[in-house]
């Protein structure tokens, strides 16, 4: 019998490596085994698909393949007994879009243990407005509250702020009543940064010291840096004592120029921040935050959408510095 084909975004390395984008019909018998057979409704872009989408081998290995590492949509088949068809699911990180084919397709086929149920208070689209980007974020400030961060300790920082993870951060960081700082590299983001909920802007030259010194002025009780490198040695040595900061990204650089005296002058923890192997109860725990109490009111400011054929722009933005908060992918029906 002719398998059902579908359409999905396929990235394919050409023999001089150059990497093509084009939507294309593929079968259900092109998707790896797995329990779970879903039809996705979004998808959402992250900063690894642009990656993916561009041979970056460090995140998929073999091409043809089709990028998107968060998936929303439908149960379709199943052989776990958790999930049945018809069930409204969530499927992020793990290998998904990275060598699994990912939502970038209108079905996936995946373990049952990369599967959550859709919680109860987010729509699939909502769901994918936060995605992975929305769950480090949440994640990031999970670990914060967890750490013993309180809002009157003062000014929290949040690095790469108009990105997928700053913008989800510094918003659920503004609902959780906490000052925020964000930092941004384009000015013309003031007003959507203080709208989203931060306090202040700085520029990324604020951000960054070049004096070299091993300690700077206390600034900040806490932060989420998503960019990593000079920004993120900065924050750390400008950090209140006994303050926290957490490190999810390298959007600037995966190095961290600094000494050890912030941690052993000042008692200032860093931790670090995994969304792709997350375990799967503090997995559950952070969506049911992002469903309930951190569920953003404005969330709609954050988010724009496109459809497949819209998708290769939006990636070049992103690869460019030019894209904002959180861009969702919506399948065909
Ligand atoms: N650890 C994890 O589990 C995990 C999960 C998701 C993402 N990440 C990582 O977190 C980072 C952010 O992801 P995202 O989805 O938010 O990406 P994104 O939407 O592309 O945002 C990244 C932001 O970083 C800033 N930035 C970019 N290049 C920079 C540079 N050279 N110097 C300083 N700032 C720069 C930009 O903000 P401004 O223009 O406002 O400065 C940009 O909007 C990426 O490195 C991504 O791989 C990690």
């Amino acid at each position: 019998m002719a398998q059902k084909t579908f359409k999905a975004l396929v990235i394919t390395e050409t023999p001089e490596k150059r990497y093509l984008r084009e939507v294309k019909e593929k079968s259900l018998s092109d998707l790896p085994p797995g329990d779970v057979l879903v039809k996705v409704a979004y998808s959402s872009l992250n900063y690894k698909d642009a990656l993916s989408a561009i041979g970056n081998k460090g995140v998929t290995k073999q091409y043809p393949h089709t990028p998107g590492i968060d998936a929303a949509g439908v149960v379709e088949e199943s052989q776990s007994p958790e999930f049945k068809p018809g069930d409204e699911v969530i499927v992020t990180s793990y290998d998904l879009g990275m060598n699994t084919p990912g939502g970038f397709g209108q079905y996936i086929r995946v373990p049952a243990g990369w599967v959550v149920k859709r919680p109860d208070g987010l729509t699939l689209r909502e769901s994918m407005i936060y995605g992975t980007a929305g769950f480090t974020a949440a994640l990031s400030v999970f670990r914060l509250l967890g750490a013993g961060v309180t809002a009157d300790q003062g000014k929290i920082l949040v690095s790469g702020a108009t990105g997928g993870v700053g913008s989800v951060a510094v918003a659920i960081l503004a609902k959780e009543g906490f000052a925020v700082t964000a930092v941004s590299g384009r000015p013309e983001n003031k007003d959507y940064l203080l709208g989203i909920g931060a306090r202040e802007m700085i520029s990324a030259e604020e951000a960054t010291d070049t004096s070299g010194k091993p300690l700077l002025k206390s600034l900040w009780a806490g932060s989420v840096d998503t960019v990593g490198g000079p920004i993120l040695a900065t924050t750390i040595k400008s950090t209140n004592y006994g303050g926290v900061v957490t490190c999810c990204g390298n959007a600037a650089s995966p190095d961290l120029p600094l000494n050890v005296f912030p941690f052993i002058l000042r008692g200032v923890t860093l931790i670090g921040i995994d969304s792709q192997n997350c375990p799967m109860e503090m997995r559950r725990k952070v969506w049911h935050r992002i469903a309930g109490d951190w569920k953003l009111p404005h969330l709609e400011k954050l988010a724009s959408e496109t459809d497949l054929a819209g998708l290769s722009e939006q990636i070049d933005l992103m690869l460019k510095r030019q894209h904002r908060g959180r861009t969702i992918v919506r399948l065909p029906d």
